[in-house]
């Protein structure tokens, strides 16, 4: 029997939901409406729903390529297709979004005009992954909707105008690392409740960390900057903590989720191949940027803040850099040309 009169409460059965949070946090928003909020949830929901594909991909025939390539040349698999397709209409449906834009709709797209939000995400990042079963994800970023008449050129702002930013990992459990500006938190789905639980609050990116994350096969196409800095990360030097240890997914989320929680590095720097580097500005370097902020890690673009770049169409690239704060400082010095 429980002993309901003393002030002790016993620990909780069950953990704050992603929803339970989102609403907490509402409580010190005066004026908030429950927009927001919805708005996250329906973003929970697309991600459950895609979720459960990328759980069965092998068997729901998801596999493979639909034979169509998007905006960027690139073969769009079926999942990347599926996941767009889910998040289009979730948002859509929600009501609370003006504009959205996405990897997979080659132009930014009007939703209800009268909505307060502006959403831009990647459906399905690390797309090369999907077959090989390694770890992919979604990443979404949400601006406040401005006054006035709004446009499909309306969400070309810079991050640091972002209200939310926040992304999923399919990988061995599945997560959502979420921020509103008020730090940034892990939710881990259930499978058994179909509900994600707050698992951990305030994560912090260590000031420095053991890693460095490059695909080292662009090596002969950087600048010679980077060429020396990815020779001084592997250098013998006990006093500097050298050599960093090297890890490389190929799934930009499962990358920057790695060294937002253990420190370190990621970098994807411009090559020859990549002029603008390879990464989108709007749906993949601005979310990530933000959080890491919040996190207390950097993000840079070698020289610039990634928060303040603005995008000049929906899928300008951008080389995209970040991490812990002393580890990207020792990258931007290298960019620079002075080596330390
Ligand atoms: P997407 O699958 O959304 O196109 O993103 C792939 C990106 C990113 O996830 C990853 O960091 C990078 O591509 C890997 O590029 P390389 O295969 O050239 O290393
Ligand atoms: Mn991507
Ligand atoms: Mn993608």
């Amino acid at each position: 029997m429980v002993d309901t009169k003393s002030s002790f409460r016993p620990p909780s059965l069950v953990g704050t939901t992603l929803e339970e949070h989102i609403l907490l946090g509402m409580r010190g928003a005066p004026g908030a409406t429950g927009d927001f909020a919805s708005l996250l949830n329906a973003l929970s929901l697309a991600v459950r729903i895609i979720n459960a594909r990328v759980r069965a991909a092998g068997l729901a025939g998801v596999f493979g390529y639909t034979g169509e390539t998007n905006v960027h040349g690139e073969q769009v698999q079926k999942l990347d297709e599926y996941a767009n397709e889910v998040l289009c209409t979730v948002i859509e449906r929600s009501g609370r979004c003006a504009v959205i834009a996405s990897e997979e709709l080659a132009e930014a797209r009007m939703c209800n005009p009268d909505g307060n939000y502006m959403v831009a995400f990647d459906p399905l990042d690390g797309s090369s992954n999907i077959d090989v079963n390694v770890s992919i994800g979604t990443i979404f970023s949400i601006f406040r909707a401005p006054e006035g008449v709004v446009s499909t050129t309306s969400l070309l702002r810079p991050g640091r105008e972002l209200i939310a930013a926040g992304y999923a990992v399919y990988g061995s459990s599945t997560t959502i690392v979420l921020s509103t500006g008020q730090g940034v938190h892990e939710f881990t789905l259930d499978p058994s409740a179909g509900e994600f639980f707050l698992s951990r609050p305030n994560l912090r990116c260590p000031t420095r960390g053991k890693t460095y994350s490059i695909n080292e096969g662009n090596f002969a196409s950087w600048s010679k900057g980077i060429q020396r800095w990815s020779q001084f990360v592997k250098s013998e030097d006990k006093a500097l903590g050298l050599p960093m240890g090297h890890r490389y997914v190929g799934s930009l989320v499962a990358d920057a989720h790695r060294t937002l929680l253990k420190g370190g590095i990621f970098a994807y720097p411009a090559d020859r191949k990549n002029a603008e580097g390879k990464l989108r500005l709007l749906y993949e370097a601005q979310p990530m940027a933000f959080l890491m902020e919040q996190a207390g890690g950097l993000a840079t673009d070698g020289v610039r803040d990634i928060l303040d770049i603005v995008p000049t169409d929906p899928h300008a690239k951008v080389p995209l850099i970040l991490g812990s704060h002393d580890d990207v400082k020792v990258y931007k010095e290298f960019a620079a040309g002075s080596p330390t």
